[in-house]
């Protein structure tokens, strides 16, 4: 990970970004109009190497679109550590997510399985819940306020 730096994502990125998600089968839906909600890491050469991003739904943070360029390198944590940290310096008392791929991951940062309807009403009504994610997908809680 040597140069690699994590900063918010630019219009520019859009495009790197589209085609990782679209790798993994991710949401492309309203992840351009939550652009700057998103962050990147790059290399030296401003070259994707993973994406994240947590849109803000008043104190509730949704953790969306975490995808790496090269699985298994500690970009993921990397992204999504960042994200929690500013999460948690900018008052998001909580953060959840939807995933259908990865939710033996999100455990390692504290995510804990919830039902559908136990998720905030606030970030129910995100395109992600609303349309973007199948309904049988995991949904997770992290308490930021726990930890
Ligand atoms: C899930 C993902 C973001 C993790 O990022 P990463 O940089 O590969 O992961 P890290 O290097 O931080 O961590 C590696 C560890 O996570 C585990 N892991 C990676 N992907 C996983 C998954 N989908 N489910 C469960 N565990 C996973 C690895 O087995 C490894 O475990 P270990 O620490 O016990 O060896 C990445 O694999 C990815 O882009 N996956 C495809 C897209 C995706 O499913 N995103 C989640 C959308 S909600």
């Amino acid at each position: 990970m040597n140069t690699a730096t994590i900063r918010p994502a630019l219009a520019a990125d859009w495009p790197a970004i589209a085609d990782l998600l679209t790798r993994y089968d991710l949401p492309l839906d309203g992840a351009q109009t939550h652009l700057a909600d998103f962050v990147v890491m790059v290399d030296a050469t401003d070259a994707l190497r993973g994406v994240a991003g947590l849109e803000r739904y008043g104190r509730t943070g949704l953790l969306r679109s975490v995808a790496v360029a090269e699985q298994g390198g500690g970009v993921g944590a990397a992204l999504v550590h960042h994200l929690l940290e500013e999460a948690k310096a900018t008052g998001i008392t909580q953060v959840v997510l939807l995933t259908t791929t990865a939710a033996d991951y999100f455990p390692r940062f504290g995510f804990r399985r919830i039902d559908r309807q136990a998720a905030p009403a606030e970030v129910t009504a995100s395109v992600e819940f609303q349309s973007a994610c199948p309904a049988s997908a995991t949904v997770m809680q992290l308490d930021l306020m726990a930890s």
